[in-house]
């Protein structure tokens, strides 16, 4: 897990985990059509500036629709 903190540094820190995710909307123009949200571990919304705190590192990514992953390759033997 890591943490994002509002001015976009990012870091390990163990149990302060912040767990985040992106949800698609298209009124979502500002942020590619997704939603940011993060939370602290007892599942507490985290205020903050999802365009600079989030969007920013995503942004780049709009030929991969802003995501980074890319899905598991099932076809591959796996260990
Ligand atoms: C400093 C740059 C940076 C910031 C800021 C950032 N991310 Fe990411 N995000 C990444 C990177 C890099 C990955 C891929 C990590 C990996 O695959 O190990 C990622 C992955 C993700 C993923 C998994 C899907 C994907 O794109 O692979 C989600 C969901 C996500 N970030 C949401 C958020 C949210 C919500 C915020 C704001 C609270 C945020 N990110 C802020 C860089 C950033």
């Amino acid at each position: 897990m890591y943490k994002v903190e509002q001015d976009g540094e990012l870091y390990n820190e163990g149990s302060g985990a912040v767990y985040t995710m992106m949800k698609k909307d298209p009124a979502a123009e500002e942020t590619g059509g997704w939603l940011f949200a993060s939370f602290t571990p007892d599942g507490k919304p985290v205020e903050q500036d999802v365009k600079t705190g989030c969007f920013s590192c995503h942004q780049p990514l709009k030929d991969r629709d802003h995501v980074f992953s890319s899905p598991l390759n099932l076809s591959l033997p796996l260990p």
